[in-house]
């Protein structure tokens, strides 16, 4: 893999001490430099309200790399966090944005000797996206430096608003500042290698395409079970809840890669249209369907966490039933899940099919003779396919088999990247294959705000840390 980019470029990471950046973007960064995959002239700059120098700072950075990656040198980490800056405010403050001009400017002007590329990047509670473009765009910080230097784009984390009228509101502002090529909607899990995976899976393969339909599929689960709870974002996590945070988006996203139509080529605009074509083929559910195409539930303990209201209604848990209104889709069930503190970390697909018209078997066999495509993302990355085979011996007996393809055996060097490496390195080349389009987002939205706005009359199942997913009922 080459350079993402030979041009010189600037960083700018609102959220520069949050949980996402410590966590997710620091390690990921860290990773693609000691690798040279970023720009030889790179430059992160931090931007938060906490009280940093540039060396406490740096020392938060390699603190949080050292203490999840251990295969690097003393010195690799070192070269990283030399390219690291801090830049202290709040992001109310005009102040903030006239340090960072001047900081970007003295980066052009003493450091790269040009006018670098700028990439913004809001790691930051979705509530502070509008007043960050504001004053991002009051400062003209977003306009490039013209002719043919230096670009500017944006990252942004989903969840993108909070239901369709506030995601359009924020689109329409962001229309403003920004050509749509500028703007970067950052869902993650469409940069996890198998989720990448299943076009490749789907299209190049002679095998499945034909039988990819209504006609031979039962039904569709995709499921991301956290074993881990809220932790430290209980302000976040009151303010969207599960459905917000993971159901909008990634989830979603694995429905439109799993249902849409063939694209054609691996175009950036054709698969971003394909996929929000099936999203928006999703049916509404209605408010009759809410009691039984809708569960939701909140572990016990969530209401302890640091800002979390002490009567909660958050789900931290949902079950939903969603239906795609087209040819090939009419009447398969795509449950979606997901929950924190459940029994196991694990994020699948897993596609039933339909039990095969005539099964030669014997009579007194009373197995469902189904086959079942599994999917897994995380962990243990693999694909599996269980098939019906005879069982050795003298009778005629059948039993299950597998078929299957896992990373972790194959011989191929699978050190696999990290999404946010995925999702770094595109944006830098100018890739948006795996950024959602305004188109998907809204279709996304269109789906889920007539659920939130019936919540309320969906029951707030308790379950205790540990439960498995499919017991929440
Ligand atoms: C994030 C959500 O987008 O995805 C988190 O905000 C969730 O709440 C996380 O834990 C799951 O991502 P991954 O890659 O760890 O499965």
């Amino acid at each position: 893999m080459d350079r993402a980019s030979d041009d010189a470029t600037a960083l700018v990471i609102f959220g520069g001490t949050g949980d996402l950046a410590e966590k997710k973007l620091l390690p990921a960064l860290f990773h693609l430099h000691k690798n040279k995959y970023l720009p030889e002239q790179f430059r992160i700059l931090g931007v938060s309200h906490d009280d940093h120098t540039i060396d406490s700072y740096r020392k938060f950075v390699a603190d949080s790399i050292s203490e999840r990656m251990h295969s690097h040198t003393p010195e690799e980490l070192a070269a990283f966090v030399a390219i690291v800056d801090y830049v202290e405010g709040s992001f109310e403050n005009d102040a903030l944005y006239s340090s960072l001009a001047e900081h970007l400017e003295t980066l052009d002007d003493s450091k790269f000797d040009t006018c670098a590329n700028k990439l913004f990047y809001l790691a930051v509670p979705p509530n502070r996206y509008e007043l960050i473009f504001e004053r991002l765009a009051a400062s003209g910080l977003t306009i490039p430096c013209g002719g043919e230097e230096g670009w500017t784009r944006v990252l942004v984390e989903k969840p993108f608003g909070r239901d369709l009228m506030t995601a359009q509101t924020l689109d329409k502002q962001l229309g403003k500042l920004f050509q749509e090529e500028q703007i970067f909607r950052i869902d993650h899990y469409l940069a996890k290698e198998t989720v990448q995976n299943i076009i490749t899976f789907r299209f190049a393969n002679a095998l499945f395409e034909p039988v990819w339909n209504a006609k031979n599929i039962e039904h569709v689960h995709i499921l991301v079970s956290e074993d881990g709870g809220v932790g430290e974002r209980g302000s976040f996590y009151e303010d969207l809840g599960a459905l917000r945070d993971v159901g909008q988006n990634h989830l979603l996203q694995m429905l439109a890669l799993v249902a849409m139509e063939d694209p054609g080529k691996l175009d950036p605009g054709l698969l971003r249209s394909a996929r929000a074509t099936v999203l928006e083929d999703l049916k509404p559910t209605t408010k009759h369907d809410i009691k039984q195409h809708v569960v939701r539930g909140q572990y016990d303990g969530y209401r302890d966490i640091d800002d979390v209201a002490d009567a909660s209604g958050i789900e931290t848990f949902f079950r939903i039933t969603a239906f795609i209104d087209n040819k090939r889709w009419g009447g398969v069930p795509f449950i979606l899940e997901s929950g924190k503190k459940l029994s196991e970390r694990k994020a699948e697909i897993t596609i039933t099919f339909k039990e095969p018209i005539s099964c030669v078997c014997p009579l007194e066999d009373d197995h469902e003779h189904r086959n079942v495509l599994r999917i897994q993302v995380q962990p243990d990355e693999s694909i599996s396919l269980l098939f019906w085979a005879k069982k050795p011996g003298l009778t005629y007996e059948l039993e299950p088999r597998e078929l299957s393809f896992s990373y972790q055996d194959s011989e191929a060097d699978t050190a696999l990247p990290d999404a946010y490496e995925k999702v770094l390195y595109d944006c830098i080349r100018g890739d948006h294959t795996l950024f959602a389009s305004t188109e998907e987002v809204a279709a996304s939205w269109r789906f889920i705000t007539p659920i939130l706005d019936h919540w309320g009359k969906t029951k707030l199942l308790p379950y205790r840390p540990g439960t498995v997913a499919a017991d929440i009922k």
